[in-house]
């Protein structure tokens, strides 16, 4: 099923989680709230069914962290313990700009005097409604839409989840986050943690890709339940800005080898104490993931010695916009290649290069390796467009997966932290 490349993957070593269960374990996963389909907004009654549900473009950009943001010096940042290219990153990273993310500040009207509980009241119904114009006609434009004011009506699983059903419902295929490579935990039907992984490791921004689903993520939709006190900002990248800085050659080379290959590498559950696995990432059991695969249209390869699995897809570094045709940077070149985990992640610190497959890795379309040093430039790029998001207790941010990438600065360990995340597809 799965025609070999040039390079042969050994699988020698194993490497064991130490993060995965800690921030998932601050939430009471026995207890997903039950949300409700056809839930339409409350007649007569209370404060919430009188409120106007506006919503304000504030021509403002968020407000900045208090204290500047370290990049190039971060512990746990893919490309950030390499000499030589690392002095490519930023010192530090850009505040928001009054246009990229957008903001919508939410207001209930005549009541708004009534602050926080009128809005903990309120129909994350009303206010899914009341959104959708907006992003429809600011999306296209900014990239990514943040939300502020909505606080307790949507900072927290059962709101979250009742706002996204609401969403899908006037959108059309709202699916979840098969074929993903890193780690969440589901929460709802339709919700899961935006990322379980170590508090110390910054998710540099990327596309989300899902490389061995079938069709990409078209918008995302993120929360923040749980305000975090040291760090753990949104880094976000305005995309076109990144094309625009990408070095015509390294697009080109792109282009004339074939795009770029996809390896990713699932162990089994059977083996203890995994990064990830293919029975939690892509299906249960090997016939359900291999119809899955099939269906998406992978390549894979059962490794039957230690029943891993690797899956290869290739796709351009370049895609056109779903809705205008523009060329996108739409790929996860950088946060697929090996140095995503490589001298930066905890979980696989003091780990050698050759000591055995990553959980992904990038290469050109035609098996060929990329330089380190262009996967710094890419790196480059990306960083010089990012800006960094202070996260506040129900800010929303709606991103539009072509032209914006998302991240997660590392924060401190034991300290609170949690964004949730839903996904619309294409
Ligand atoms: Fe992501």
């Amino acid at each position: 099923m799965f025609a070999r490349s040039t390079t042969t993957l050994s699988r020698t070593s194993r490497f064991f989680a130490r993060g995965k269960a800690a921030s998932a374990s601050r939430l009471d996963l026995g207890a997903a709230p039950a949300f409700f389909m056809d839930e339409a907004p409350a007649e007569g009654g209370g404060p919430a069914a009188s409120a106007a549900y506006t919503l304000s473009a504030t021509g403002q950009a968020l407000a900045p962290a208090a204290t500047p943001i370290a990049v190039r010096s971060r512990y746990g940042l893919p490309g950030a313990a390499r000499p030589g290219t690392n002095a490519l990153l930023p010192d530090t990273l850009a505040p928001p700009r009054a246009d990229f993310p957008a903001v919508l500040q939410a207001g209930t009207g005549e009541a708004a005097g009534e602050g926080g509980e009128l809005v903990a009241q309120s129909s994350p119904w009303r206010w899914a409604q009341a959104l959708r114009p907006h992003l429809d006609e600011m999306l296209p434009k900014h990239g990514i839409v943040c939300v502020t004011g909505l606080g307790e009506c949507i900072g927290h699983a059962e709101g979250f989840t009742r706002f996204v059903e609401a969403v899908k419902s006037e959108y059309t295929c709202t699916r979840f986050m098969e074929g993903r490579s890193m780690t969440s935990t589901q929460v709802t039907d339709l919700v899961r943690t935006g990322s379980d992984d170590h508090p110390a490791y910054t998710i540099e921004p990327h596309n989300e890709y899902n490389v061995a689903a079938k069709h990409r993520p078209r918008k995302l939709f993120l929360v923040c339940s749980e305000e975090p006190t040291d760090g753990g900002e949104w880094c976000v990248t305005h995309g076109p800005g990144v094309l625009a800085d990408m070095p015509r050659r390294i697009v080109e080379q792109f282009e004339a080898r074939g795009g770029v290959r996809y390896e990713v590498w699932y162990p089994s559950a059977a083996q203890e104490g995994v990064y990830n696995h293919w029975q939690e990432n892509i299906a249960p059991t090997r016939a359900e993931a291999e119809e899955y695969l099939a269906r998406s249209g992978c390549e894979w390869e059962w490794h039957e010695e230690d029943e891993s699995l690797t899956i290869v897809r290739t796709d351009p570094a370049v895609a056109p916009h779903p809705e205008t045709g523009e060329d996108c940077w739409f790929n996860q070149v950088h946060a697929h290649h090996r140095t995503f985990y490589q001298d930066c992640h905890p979980d696989f610190e003091g780990r050698g290069e050759d000591s055995g497959p990553w959980p992904v890795h990038t290469k050109y379309g035609d098996g060929g390796e990329i330089a380190d040093d262009d996967i710094a430039l890419i790196r480059e790029a990306v960083w010089k467009n990012t800006v960094g998001v202070p996260l506040k207790k129900g800010l929303l941010m709606v991103v539009d997966n072509y032209r914006a990438l998302h991240g997660r600065m590392s924060y401190a360990a034991g300290t609170p932290r949690q964004s949730l995340v839903s996904i619309i597809y294409e």
